[in-house]
């Protein structure tokens, strides 16, 4: 696969990424996980190139750095492993649909003592990307990021990386130590980055790592109504997702079918390939636990999209539904 880096400051990965929280977290949580299938499924992202595996101590909580970490065994080297700390689970089933209540806690010495357990959950000494989840509202982010950077400081991160950030947090942020990459929902129907987040990395050489860039599974004209979605699911609160919007919103997820079936692609490829063509240090991280998928995502770095295509695409109307 094609490769590119991760930022100024950070690792060259395969330009499409993968993400791993919905191997233990977030969606159809009612269904037994297949623990054996999605260690098979990182295991042939390795073999296509897909290098960049994304995870965070939050999904689970715990399970799925353990899960990749199991995965990875005797496979670091061919991996580049990112991980986030930030957001904390305050009750296990206390949040929507049973999933773990969530919270941010930037807290320096919550970020000390959280590296530590996620290298032992992972099974590394060191992780290739460390990034804060969220900038905690009650601590400044000069602190917060001053203790990730001692982890890089003490060979425990290579680079550093923020998520759903303002450029405002990012500049205070580079202040104290540099920024490889930035997180943010980024898809066809999540556009928000494009107006002061993606022009500033993109001048400053800070990767961009779209997450939900299938729009959690919309995109890929997987649901047609909400009562399509799984019972123990995350997606049943969002309000893109509800009844009268979603159907509002097929329309959307109509057009990429439109784009992927003109040029023999699939929607996921289409989506993956507008979101490569925004940048050339833009790395979208695509979840998935099922081996067809993650073949059909990677084929996303072979797709070219014309301008008639990229043209199409960015005509497409903003959804109905915020996207929290
Ligand atoms: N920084 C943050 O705050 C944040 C927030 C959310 C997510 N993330 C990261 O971003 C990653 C991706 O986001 P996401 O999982 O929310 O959403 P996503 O990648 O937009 O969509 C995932 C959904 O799409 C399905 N899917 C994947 N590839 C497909 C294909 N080729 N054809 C049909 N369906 C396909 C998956 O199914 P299966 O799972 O059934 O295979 C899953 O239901 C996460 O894993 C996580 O690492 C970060």
């Amino acid at each position: 696969m094609r490769t590119t880096a991760l930022g100024t400051h950070g690792s060259e990965v395969g330009v499409i990424g993968l993400g791993a929280m919905g191997m233990s977290f977030a969606y159809d949580m009612a269904t037994p996980r297949d623990e054996a299938t999605s260690v098979s499924v990182i295991h042939q992202a390795l073999e296509l190139g897909v290098t960049l595996i994304d995870t965070a101590d939050v999904y689970g909580p715990h399970t799925n750095e353990r899960l990749v970490g199991r995965a990875l065994t005797g496979r670091h080297d061919r991996a580049v492993i990112a991980t986030k700390v930030g957001l904390e689970a305050i009750d296990p089933t206390g949040g929507p649909g049973g999933s773990p209540l969530v919270k941010p806690n930037g807290r320096p010495e919550h970020v000390r003592a959280s590296i530590d357990a996620s290298l032992r959950r992972l099974g590394t000494d060191h992780v290739d990307l460390y990034q804060l989840h969220r900038v905690d509202p009650e601590v400044p982010v000069e602190g917060t990021w001053g203790a990730l950077a001692e982890a890089v400081a003490a060979g425990k991160a290579r680079y550093l990386g923020l998520s759903e950030v303002s450029v405002e947090q990012i500049q205070r942020a580079q202040a104290v130590h540099p920024v490889a990459t930035v997180q943010s929902e980024f898809s066809v129907w999540s556009r928000d980055v494009q107006a002061e987040v993606l022009p500033y990395c993109k001048q400053h050489g800070i990767g961009l790592l779209p997450y939900s860039p299938l729009g959690r599974g919309f995109l890929v004209c997987r649901f047609a109504s909400f009562d399509e979605l799984p019972r123990n699911d995350q997606r049943r609160r969002l309000p893109r997702f509800q009844q009268d919007n979603l159907r509002a919103n097929l329309d959307i997820a109509a057009k990429v079918r439109e784009v992927a079936d003109r040029i023999d692609a699939t929607p996921a490829q289409v989506a993956l390939a507008w979101l490569i063509a925004q940048g050339p240090r833009v790395v979208p991280i695509p979840g998935t636990k099922t081996p067809k998928y993650l073949a059909d995502n990677a084929g996303a770095a072979n797709v070219e999209l014309s301008p008639a295509d990229l043209a199409d695409l960015d005509a497409i109307p903003a959804p109905v539904g915020t996207r929290y």
